[in-house]
């Protein structure tokens, strides 16, 4: 076999890097080069098999992890180890393909990959805030003025007590939240609070609900714990309906539904507080605990910040979980739980076996932060700016993609919606994307919309934006064509 025969399958699910790589392993194994020999030159092989530069080194990179070549600048790549036979190198492959935990969707995976290449892609995927967004000056102000002298041993794995009582108050004062320090667990991000709620709470087999498209749909997590995860369709007017649950529930007694009900991921939308109140109803009928991801609600661009769950919640059924990540910076790595007591002590024990609780220090920047009067002004600033940047994301798809997208603007959080009106083979399109150097979250990760992707306009600088949108309707030119008159 050689490369003039052997071609990445573009269709297959595997990726296309990791096709070659597996492609090229077999070769070295098979003894075709031999360990100290070249491979051919990543310019070489990528025009072989008709494929990116940078997919190549993915490849080779890969195998450097595996051990089967060395790299170096001016010598190319090599087969690595001394003569064949007296070393047998451990099959590396076989053991990433059989842990519990899987890898991330394809798509997202291809993200990361070209957001860590050196080449300035603009960056529409990563749902976070651009770097000039996070409040560095006053963490660095912080930490000049008051520099840290406290505990530096084991933490309470519950967290930073002095945090935990700074969220009391700050939940309560920004959200109309109650709760007490003991019924909070500060998390490293949301994620860590769906990582743990999912491993500590719920079983391999057990059904939950999700929305679709949402979030929690691109979360191999929940596979990875062998969750059956059901879709709620959620329309992107008016968000789920609950009374999708009750049918759900009656054919597969589901024990968690997950929702991101203020400024949903992906979509943008409210959930109306009618029916807010008909899910709490529901969940309250037939017992089944709902997990509220909050994320966005403070971000609403006017202030006026929509009731989360949790505050409209009177039977104690809402775990709610929040996060700094999209309000002040997600390198913080501080998020919570609110949960009943016997629920956060569960989950505080396992959080000692995982990693014996987070660091104490940016708990205390945290805690600095929330009780100062520089989170307000961050806030009310960072709230002006998002609806800046989202409006001129608005102004550069209607003057450079023309009749081509609908979407609905959103009046908080980070992310617009949009929907192709022509019909378009959306990973095509996003290959195409990644090669005109803008990136964005196909519409399919999320799960059934196809027809629509995401875009995180707090992400790229805002001189960014109208370039960003320029190199997509550039790519949406070479796969579909002109606009049709
Ligand atoms: C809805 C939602 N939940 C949770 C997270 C995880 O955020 P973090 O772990 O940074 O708090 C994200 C991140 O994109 C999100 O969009």
């Amino acid at each position: 076999m050689n490369e003039n025969m052997w071609k990445p399958d573009r269709q297959a699910k595997t990726p296309i890097y990791r096709q070659i790589a597996g492609h090229m392993e077999g070769r070295i194994r098979s003894g075709e080069f031999p360990p100290g020999s070249v491979l051919p030159s990543e310019r070489k092989l990528a025009a072989m098999l008709r494929v990116n530069r940078t997919t190549v080194i993915q490849a080779y990179e890969e195998l450097r992890s595996l051990g089967l070549v060395e790299r170096a600048v001016g010598s190319g790549t090599r087969v690595a180890g001394p003569a064949a036979g007296t070393v047998k190198t451990p099959n590396w492959r076989q053991y990433l393909e059989s842990g519990t935990f899987l890898p991330n969707v394809p798509a997202m995976r291809r993200i990361r990959s070209e957001l860590n290449v050196e080449a300035p892609v603009i960056d529409f995927a990563s749902g976070e805030l651009s770097a000039d967004l996070f409040p560095n000056d006053i963490v660095r102000k912080l930490l000049q003025e008051r520099p840290y002298s406290g505990y530096l041993g084991y933490d309470d794995p519950q967290g930073f007590r002095p945090l935990r009582e700074a969220l009391s108050r700050f939940l309560r004062r920004y959200l109309n939240v109650e709760a007490s320090e003991s019924s909070l667990i500060v998390t490293s991000g949301s994620q860590q609070s769906l990582f743990l709620i999912t491993h500590c709470l719920l079983q391999p087999g057990d059904a939950v609900a999700v929305e679709d498209p949402s979030y929690c749909r691109s979360l191999s997590l929940f596979e990875s714990a062998g969750l059956k995860v059901l879709r709620l369709r959620a329309d992107r007017r008016e968000g789920l309906d609950p009374d999708d649950i009750v049918a759900l529930h009656r054919r597969h007694r589901l024990k968690m539904i997950f929702t991101n009900p203020n400024f949903q991921n992906p979509t943008g939308t409210v959930l109306s507080a009618e029916r807010k109140r008909r899910l709490l109803d529901v969940a309250a009928e037939w017992g089944i605990p709902i997990v509220e991801d909050d994320p966005f609600s403070l971000t609403a661009f006017d202030g006026n910040v929509p009731p989360p769950l949790r505050s409209m919640d009177a039977g104690g059924q809402v775990l709610y979980i929040g996060s700094l990540s999209k309000i002040a910076a997600s390198g913080l790595r501080i998020g919570w739980l609110a949960a009943p007591g016997s629920v956060v002590s569960r989950l505080a024990d396992a959080r000692r076996q995982m990693d014996f609780g987070l660091s104490t220090i940016p708990q205390w920047v945290a805690a600095e932060f929330l009780d100062s009067g520089e989170f307000d002004r961050h806030l009310r600033d960072l709230r002006l700016k998002l609806a800046y940047k989202l409006d001129s994301l608005r102004v550069a798809l209607d003057a450079h993609l023309p009749g081509e997208t609908e979407y609905r603007v959103p009046e908080g959080g980070l992310n617009l919606w949009v929907q192709w009106r022509r019909p378009i083979d959306d990973l095509r399109l996003f290959e195409q994307a990644v090669r005109e150097g803008v990136v964005y979250v196909p519409g399919s990760v999320y799960g059934s919309d196809a027809d629509c992707f995401r875009l995180c306009f707090a992400r790229p600088r805002l001189d960014q934006i109208e370039e960003g949108v320029v190199r997509l309707s550039e790519a949406l030119r070479k796969i579909a064509g002109p606009t049709p008159s």
